[in-house]
């Protein structure tokens, strides 16, 4: 609108002629505008007397217009708060004014509006008024309300599902740790009755637990050095335990005989192995076992027992254990024979590359040993005692 910030267009119409007369013409002129506004309107004085408002204001404070000529337009607004407020706006009038207020309605109810204000002059410049406009936003403030409440739910929402997401969590870690612990204790039920087994079996050949121990640490230090994954070496390692199980079969008299063996005595020492095989389960844990209890003495030349298996017909788990089975028995002394050096163990083994063994394995080993990681650590020695 034209008038911000100073005095409407106001020019002396012809025929009008005293001061008096030309303000009630302008007021008048003002007020016609006022009505033609989309929005509700009012011009009141600086006193807060009301001079005029428009159909739409009237509607909004639903009241007759008429009525509320020459009301003070404090008298209106039930509040304190209110009416110090319009009081501040009327002593600066000269400020213009915006913001968001209210009309008060007949019934004691609010209308929300935002409200604009100006200050106007005749063309006298004596009087001063000023010339309001609402707009009703009403609609404006519900969906701000509806907005205000369906953030408030979505957040509500928001916490429930992460405190759920949380609780979730929370139970899933407990879950993944019991059946960790539930498998740990089995595996560890599963190794110590293996342990057992193949004491029980090595202790009627004179061994204890300390030489499944060790080749357990040999057979998987050796399948990770030729290029196993950890947890296939692992296994590699648990099953060579169990590779003399078939000795159960052979008598005491026989395994513990101090003198040469005869050719039966012979075979029937030889047939741990396939005993061995068959005394294991069939299930997938115990199928490298399996292998392991069957060729575990078969030599690369085809000159071992019980298939004469040759090279790589001879499964690569017992090739391995075939080299550690051999290295351990060199290097611990027996009642019939003092314990190799392991330099010279080493020497032998190596020398029958090709013979015994298999190169790659033999390889392997050399490696371990230069590296200074062929020696189990004592501690897994300490572990197998308590199963004696
Ligand atoms: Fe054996
Ligand atoms: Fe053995």
């Amino acid at each position: 609108m034209g008038w911000r910030g100073g005095k409407l267009p106001s020019a002396p119409r012809p025929g009008v002629t005293t001061i008096c007369r030309t303000v009630n013409a302008e007021v008048s002129q003002f007020a016609h505008l006022l009505d033609a506004l989309a929005c509700g309107a009012a011009l009141i004085e600086r006193s807060g007397r009301i001079v005029h408002v428009n159909p739409r204001a009237a509607a909004m404070l639903g009241r007759d217009a008429r009525c509320l000529l020459g009301q003070p337009i404090q008298s209106l607004y039930p509040d304190a708060e209110a009416r110090d407020f319009i009081a501040a706006a009327l002593a600066d009038m000269d400020a213009p004014r915006e913001g968001e207020f209210y009309l008060p309605t007949s019934d004691g109810g609010r209308v929300p509006v935002v409200i604009s204000g100006r200050s106007w002059r005749d063309s006298t410049g004596a009087r001063a008024y000023y010339a309001l406009t609402m707009t009703d936003i009403t609609p404006l403030k519900e969906a701000e309300a509806d907005l205000k409440n369906q953030y408030r739910i979505i957040a509500e929402l928001s916490n429930t599902i992460l405190g759920q997401a949380e609780n979730l969590k929370d139970y899933n870690d407990a879950l993944e740790h019991r059946v960790h612990e539930r498998t740990q204790e089995l595996h560890e039920a599963n190794m110590d009755a293996i342990y057992m087994l193949a004491v029980a079996s090595e202790s009627k050949d004179q061994d204890t637990g300390d030489h499944v121990r060790r080749l357990q640490h040999y057979s998987q230090s050796l399948a990770r050095e030729l290029g196993f994954a950890a947890r296939e070496a692992e296994q590699i390692g648990y099953s060579a335990i169990l590779h003399d199980v078939g000795k159960i079969h052979v008598p005491d008299h026989i395994l513990k005989k101090p003198g040469p063996l005869t050719d039966d005595e012979r075979l029937a020492i030889q047939e741990h192995t396939t005993a061995g095989e068959h005394i294991l389960s069939t299930k997938p844990f115990f199928h490298r076992a399996r292998k392991i209890a069957r060729s575990h003495h078969e030599n690369h030349d085809g000159s071992g027992y019980p298939d004469r298996a040759a090279g790589q017909e001879i499964p690569i788990e017992a090739r391995i254990v075939h080299l550690a089975d051999v290295y351990d028995a060199l290097t611990t002394p027996r009642v019939y024979k003092r314990a190799w050096d392991t330099y010279d163990a080493a020497s032998i083994i190596e020398e029958s590359t090709g013979k015994m063994f298999d190169p790659d394995v033999i390889k392997a080993f050399a490696s371990l040993q230069q590296r200074n990681a062929w020696r189990p650590n004592p501690a897994i020695l300490d572990n197998s005692r308590s199963l004696v």
